[in-house]
Order: C-alpha cells, then structure tokens, then sequence
C-alpha cells in the first residue's frame, strides 16, 4: 500500500525557533510512522505514534510555557487545540491498535499526524509567531 509522507517546506515556519526545531522533528518522526504503516509494520508505527504521541504533548507544554510567559491572548484557544488533538491522537493509537491495521491506515494517519497539524500551524501557530516577534526579545523564546 502506498502512503503519502509529509514534505517539509518552509511556508510552516513560525520564526520562533524553539518551536520550529520541535516542528520538523515531530514530521520527521510522522514521517517514519508513515513509513512504517506503508511496509505494513503494525508494530514499528505503534512504536512510532507512542513516540509521536510524547513528543506532541512535550511540544505543546513548551508552546503553552511560551504563551503564558509571554501572556499570549490567544493561549485558551490554542490550549483547547491542543488537547483536541492530544485526545484524537489517543483515540486513533487505541483504535488502531485494537482493530488492527486496515488498506485506510494512511489516510487516518495522515487526516490527524499530517492535515491537522500543518493546519494548526499555519493558523494558530503562526499567529503566536507573528505576536512574539512584534514583542520586544520575546522571539528569542
Ligand atoms: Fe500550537
């Protein structure tokens, strides 16, 4: 089966670079679990979505450390974007591990790992990038 992978390009950065970084190694790893899926290594992509699951939750908090630093307006609803995904994301590991692989695996992978992030970043996310760079050193976060 063949499954899309992610392609990094630079219309997702934030200019804040601590979150960048974190961003292109989140992908990367996404991209691994993508992999995994398309060889059928049920194993592998659990083992990778476990990974991606921490790193998304260790992501978020140092977004939300930023944003309360800095005392972003718009934290409550970048919060509750956050958590959304964080319980899609244990929904669909629990499903998938449960139920099994099936032929859709990559496009589910893909609608939450892929879609909903690049679209998290480029609203929500470059919105707090844009807020932090009109503060004075706060970019530096
Ligand atoms: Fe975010």
């Amino acid at each position: 089966m063949s499954v899309q992978r992610f392609q990094w390009d630079d219309t997702l950065l934030t200019g804040v670079a601590m979150i960048d970084t974190q961003h292109k190694e989140y992908f990367r790893r996404v991209n691994q679990a993508l992999a995994s899926a398309e060889t059928d290594d049920e194993a592998g992509c659990l083992k990778e979505l476990q990974f991606v699951q921490e790193y998304a939750l260790d992501h978020f908090d140092a977004e939300q450390n930023v944003t309360t630093f800095h005392e972003y307006p718009g934290y409550e609803g970048h919060l509750t974007q956050h958590q959304t995904f964080a319980s899609r994301l244990d929904a669909l590991a629990e499903a998938l591990s449960s139920e099994g692989f099936r032929t859709d695996v990559g496009r589910r992978l893909n609608a939450l790992l892929v879609e909903w992030f690049v679209r998290h970043i480029r609203t929500e996310d470059q919105r707090l990038g844009k807020y932090l760079k009109d503060r004075p050193r706060a970019g530096q976060a």
